[in-house]
């Protein structure tokens, strides 16, 4: 099993060889041979375009690789993904969102502390033709966050075509801190995907049993829409932000020379000081932000060791399953993301952090008025439910559950978005203990931040114990959470699983404040 403890372990006995043991020489040099140049997003400063961003949800061709053909895809005012949306704390911000696609989509603000009203879950489906207007005050600390599609049931779909993008939260911050911060020079976006493409070349949304259990996967990675681009970065500090867009990967980053780099931030902003890491794990709806010290002038590949399902724990016959399907290892296999080639003719001022970021409070436990189990669940079918019950269940009864197929739910209960599951008090904190079934599952909270207190009975390493909108759970977690955004029964906030066929499956529930 691939844990961080693993992963640590592992790079200390490829003795600085870090990641290059794992993906290989061939695989280094392909990377460090032509490959395309990575593709920066536009950026969309809302104080450059007078406190109003617009965009336009719309099919559109992409070519993944200059020498593949263009393929059809989804994105934001761009043919895949979308432009890198840039607020400041203390803006209103004015939004609109025109779907010129022939289903209904939504735009969801990942990691924005907003009312529901304005959160674009599934209850802010935006029909064809039509335009959804949602006003954002921005009042939180300097962030990456996302924002993404999330209609009833097609998420996965709408997100695998294209419709994503990232969104960063300023507040001076981060120029106080002298952290590298010019973008597309020093300050680099990396949307990191895995995709699967048909022999005809077009994007590969199968949606069988097993994508529906184990997610959606693909045997190619992908950043900012490329893949396994190269980015020219400065001799210097380099600031890469980090986010999981793909649909089920688990992302196990290096380099392959095995150097370290510092984790600066995460979720919900910066970490109280720099941590020190070689191998990051980033689930699908996480961010973190790390600095990489490419002063020495020397290339390294941003690459990520295989993530197969059947390394996952607690996956009862999930080994039968893979090998039924002998490109399931390649559907996650390890590879290259980006080549970073040091370019001595780019300016960048910053060879050196800070020692300490941004304090953080300690988790005030006390403070919580209510204490709740959620349980993330699969089930056989209509009948005994697992997780809730804490039994376990063999993926054969899984996959053969009748009618529905696989079924997932939250509490016993497949998601419904005309019930309310949970009503936290407006204002108020509290500590959920999140249980995990038959595989590891990615655990967001819509509207809110947590802390996580403790994953597996222990505390969380250093570069998850700041604000948090995402954690990936492999074993039973008590987070702390404080819920200071309103929702109401017309529109409530999401609690999901961000493997999004797990959500779209019904591993989701929503909550209301009272
Ligand atoms: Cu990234 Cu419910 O979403
Ligand atoms: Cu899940």
């Amino acid at each position: 099993m691939l844990t961080r403890r693993g992963l640590l372990a592992g790079a200390g006995v490829l003795a600085g060889a870090g990641v290059l043991g794992v993906i290989g020489r061939a695989e280094r040099a392909r990377a460090m041979g032509v490959s395309a140049p990575l593709p920066v997003p536009a950026l969309m400063d809302a104080r450059l375009s007078g406190g109003v961003l617009s965009l336009v949800a719309a099919a559109g061709r992409h070519r993944f690789a200059p020498d593949l053909p263009a393929v059809a895809t989804y994105g934001y005012s761009a043919p895949c993904l979308g432009p890198v949306l840039r607020l400041r704390r203390g803006d209103a911000v004015k939004v609109s969102v025109e779907n010129r696609l022939d289903v209904p989509t939504t735009a969801h603000w990942h990691g924005l502390l907003v009312p529901a009203q304005v959160d674009g879950g599934p209850h802010h489906a935006i029909s064809p033709g039509a335009t959804w207007r949602p006003r954002l005050e921005v009042d939180q600390p300097e962030a990456t966050c996302w924002y993404h599609a999330h209609p009833h049931g097609d998420t996965g779909r709408q997100v695998y075509m294209g419709l994503a993008g990232m969104m960063i939260i300023e507040d001076g911050t981060g120029a106080e801190l002298g952290l590298p911060q010019s973008y597309g020079v020093d300050d680099l976006p990396l949307i990191l995907q895995d995709r699967l493409f048909t022999e005809a070349g077009e994007l590969n949304f199968t949606h069988f049993a097993r994508e529906r259990i184990l997610g959606t996967r693909g045997d190619k990675l992908v950043v900012n829409g490329a893949i396994s681009p190269t980015a020219r970065v400065p001799a210097a500090l380099v600031r890469l932000r980090l986010l999981n867009a793909a649909n089920a990967r688990n992302f196990h980053l290096g380099f392959d020379d095995g150097r370290a780099f510092q984790v600066i931030a995460s979720d919900g902003g910066y970490l109280p000081a720099p941590v020190p890491m070689q191998a990051l794990t980033v689930a699908p709806g996480e961010r973190f932000e790390i600095v990489v010290d490419f002063s020495d002038g020397r290339d390294a590949v941003l690459a990520t060791t295989g993530d197969p399902p059947d390394d996952m724990p607690r996956t009862p016959g999930m080994g039968s399953l893979t090998s039924r399907d002998p490109s399931g290892a390649a559907k996650s296999g390890p590879g290259a993301l980006v080549t970073l080639r040091v370019d001595p003719s780019l300016a960048a001022p910053r060879s050196r952090l800070p020692a300490s970021l941004v304090p953080i409070a300690a988790p005030d436990v006390g403070r919580a008025v209510e204490r709740r189990t959620v349980t993330l669940d699969m089930w056989p079918g209509m009948g005994g439910a697992v997780g809730a019950a804490g039994g376990e269940v063999g993926m054969g009864r899984l996959m053969t559950a009748p009618g529905t197929g696989p079924a997932m739910g939250m509490n016993g209960r497949r998601y419904d978005m005309h019930r309310i599951d949970f009503t936290p008090k407006l204002g108020g904190t509290e500590i959920w203990e999140v249980r995990p079934f038959l595989m590891q599952h990615p655990f967001h909270v819509h509207g809110a931040f947590f802390r996580v207190l403790s994953i597996g009975g222990a505390p969380p390493p250093d570069h998850l114990a700041a604000e948090k909108d995402t954690v990936l759970l492999g074993q039973p977690a008590e987070l702390l959470l404080r819920f200071n955004q309103p929702a109401t029964e017309a529109h409530p906030f999401m609690v999901h699983c961000h493997i999004l066929d797990h959500e779209d499956g019904g591993l989701m529930g929503q909550y209301s404040t009272t």
